[in-house]
């Protein structure tokens, strides 16, 4: 039978600063995903790279004083870098500043162009660099880009466009027929419900900066960066070769949720404006949040994944990713669940297993796995315990890698049991035994570096050669009697980490200023009014608990005249969260909740599609955690502009937007 194959991408990366969280979570899962296929025994072919066109990149060189060339030649030195240290098994790197993919773009382009589907005319428009995409007014929060929170330029400029709205329809009709194709189900409604408004063509060149693919036939302008970026996936394989013929269409886009408008309505557009046929399925993973808060270099929390894997070992950061990150949502990651998932599922429960099976050998059997004798109920049950591989093939299927490795790691701790049950260390009178109750432990540590190569690719390769065997495929993860070899000396698989780790949090509070602005002490947070209650001894304050994320807090507030209980309960609020704790008129105060005044008119600060516990900040400025007085916090001049909460000039944001009010301008914050 010829092997099916599997055609496997990530996102390519902008290599405008080193890599950081998300391009490595993404890195793992895809390769999670290209091994387990690999061991499946399907013809694999897994390509991720670097995305180097475009302003953003143009200006990141600049800023560093060299050509975008010879910028991006050093960045990408990174990615590979990190591709390596994770031991990510791409089958190819692709470069959008390579040859063959700039003759790609150009010749596709020009295809697209002889079709009569790209014109040329004027465009005018916002600009946002950081999204490197213009932005339609309903897109952007009070005048910001909601991904970036920067105001977008104004261009208007010379441009080729793309008729992207000749295929309106049958995108639509694709998604809709093909419910596989957007994954998982929310992101498709989402995009189904974008695709109601009329799509408009889509400006494909600029002619504004340098750096990007020229148009040979109108060398002003530069190919638009993304229509450049996606075109990757096919150059990647070769288009238009065999190589190509036999890979295309992808198998599965493994991508992030910020861009999947791209490729799941522009890509498919240009795919069928090329006469290619649709990639199979686009996954749209979640972000990254560290200790809760979107990763931002503002925020100083940006965590640095070559430091985790120098300091805890690929495949324990491997690990925690798959495991605590949900795949279809945004996750936490957290040093602390590091250590904890290291010290539990990989050295409890998989290093000991291991480790306390070759020692038995070596000390019973000269380290030579003994022949298996007559099994019992013990070891029928335990055969049963070893997951279904049809159950997880669908789970992989559907990007469920997360309860795949919970149905392998309840099969490890229930090998552990069975350790337990048979106490193997007290039958040295029973020697048949004894060899059964062995070699079945062995036979299950074969049959678990094979499940779990996908994930920690190095540590299962270290099982199968410490018990002296391979790993396998899939078709071989099964309870046989056959196994033979011998045993090497025990080496420990993962180490126990002792030490309290230093929160990735304390960085940002080190980042301070070194002149400190006032801003700094003050650390506002955004809370859910829970229950909202009158203040049993004072006629103008309401006591009101909050959910603060993490926490409960109870605040009191002097809002009773200005919103009743219902217009409270529920909302969204900004409160400061390090106020030194007040008794007022005999009720703590935990904080202080945040309104604006103007004219008379009271209302409080709506920090829009915000979550509970996210921090507010303001750009180069980094809260602190340690608590601060009133008076501090009178030395901080808050107001509005625009609707929109200022401080000396720059708005207060979180990372999903503005803090918003309804009052006008120079209104004044309490
Ligand atoms: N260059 C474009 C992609 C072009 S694909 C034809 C790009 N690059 S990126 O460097 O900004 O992002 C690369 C990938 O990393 C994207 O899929 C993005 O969603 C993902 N992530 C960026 N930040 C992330 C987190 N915090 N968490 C998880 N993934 C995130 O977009």
């Amino acid at each position: 039978m010829p092997k099916q194959k599997y055609y496997i991408t990530t996102a390519i990366d902008y290599p405008n600063a080193k890599p950081h969280m998300g391009h490595a979570y993404e890195k793992v899962i895809a390769d999670t995903l290209a091994r387990w296929h690999t061991i499946k025994g399907d013809d694999v072919f897994f390509l991720t790279g670097t995305d180097e066109h475009g302003q953003k990149i143009e200006k990141a060189a600049q800023a560093s004083g060299k050509s975008p060339k010879q910028f991006t030649d050093e960045m990408i030195i990174h990615f590979k870098n990190l591709c390596e240290r994770l031991n990510v098994s791409y089958s190819e790197f692709i470069r959008t500043t390579d040859k063959r993919h700039t003759k790609t773009a150009v010749e596709l382009f020009k295809k697209v162009m002889d079709k009569g589907l790209i014109y040329k005319g004027t465009y005018s428009g916002l600009y946002c660099t950081g999204c490197e995409s213009f932005k339609t007014d309903k897109e952007l929060q009070a005048g910001l880009c909601p991904d970036h929170l920067k105001a977008p330029e104004q261009l208007s400029e010379e441009s080729y466009f793309f008729k992207l709205s000749e295929f309106q329809q049958k995108i639509i009709q694709h998604i809709e027929q093909h419910p596989e194709f957007i994954q998982p189900e929310a992101k498709r409604n989402e995009i189904l419900n974008r695709l109601k408004e009329p799509l408009k063509d889509l400006s494909v060149s600029r002619t504004s900066f340098k750096w990007g693919i020229p148009l040979p036939f109108d060398k002003k302008h530069v190919i638009y960066v993304w229509f450049d970026a996606l075109l990757n996936y096919i150059s990647g394989i070769g288009y238009p070769t065999r190589k190509f013929n036999k890979y295309w269409p992808c198998d599965a886009h493994i991508i992030g949720k910020d861009i999947i408008w791209f490729h799941t309505v522009i890509w498919p557009a240009i795919l069928l404006a090329c006469d290619i046929p649709l990639p199979k399925t686009v996954f749209s993973h979640g972000h990254i949040t560290i200790n809760g808060q979107k990763m931002s270099k503002s925020l100083g929390n940006v965590v640095d994944p070559i430091e985790m894997i120098d300091k805890y070992g690929a495949d324990a950061f491997r690990f925690v990713l798959l495991k605590d990150i949900p795949p279809h949502d945004d996750g936490d990651f957290s040093q602390e669940n590091l250590v904890a998932r290291n010290n539990t599922e990989l050295a409890d429960a998989l290093g000991n297993l291991l480790q306390r099976t070759s020692v038995l050998i070596h000390k019973n059997f000269q380290g030579n796995i003994p022949v298996c004798g007559k099994l019992t109920q013990k070891e029928k049950e335990l055969e049963d315990s070893i997951p279904k591989l049809d159950e997880l093939n669908a789970l992989m299927d559907s990007f469920q890698w997360h309860h795949v490795v919970e149905k392998i790691w309840a099969y490890i701790n229930r090998c552990n049991k069975y350790v337990n049950d048979t106490e193997p260390w007290k039958l040295s009178n029973d020697p048949e035994r004894l060899a059964t109750v062995l070699y079945t432990l062995v036979e299950h540590l074969r049959i678990i570096s094979i499940l779990t190569w996908p994930m920690i690719p190095a540590s299962a390769e270290k099982i199968a050669a410490q018990i002296g065997q391979k790993t396998g495929k899939l078709k071989d993860a099964k309870f046989t009697k056959k196994t033979k070899g011998t045993i090497a000396q025990p080496q420990i698989l993962f180490k126990k980490i002792e030490t309290k780790v230093q929160q990735v949090q304390s960085s940002v509070e080190q980042k301070a200023p070194a002149a400190e602005d006032p801003f700094s002490k003050l650390n506002l947070k955004v809370a859910k009014i829970e229950e909202v209650q009158n203040h049993p001894n004072a006629d103008k304050l309401y006591v009101l608990k909050l959910n603060a994320g993490k926490e409960q807090r109870q605040l009191v507030a002097g809002m009773k005249e200005h919103y009743k209980p219902e217009e409270l309960k529920g909302r969204l609020i900004v409160f400061v969260s390090n106020l030194k704790p007040a008794q007022l008129r005999g009720v703590e105060s935990q904080g202080m909740m945040l309104a604006g005044e103007k004219d008379g008119k009271v209302r409080v600060l709506d920090p829009g599609k915000a979550e509970p516990g996210d921090q507010v900040y303001v750009e180069g400025i980094t809260p602190r955690t340690e608590q601060m007085t009133i008076e501090d916090f009178q030395k901080v001049v808050l107001t509005t502009k625009n609707h929109i909460v200022i401080y000396n000039d720059k708005p207060l944001k979180t990372h999903n937007g503005p803090i918003q009010v309804e009052l006008g301008d120079g209104a004044k914050i309490r």
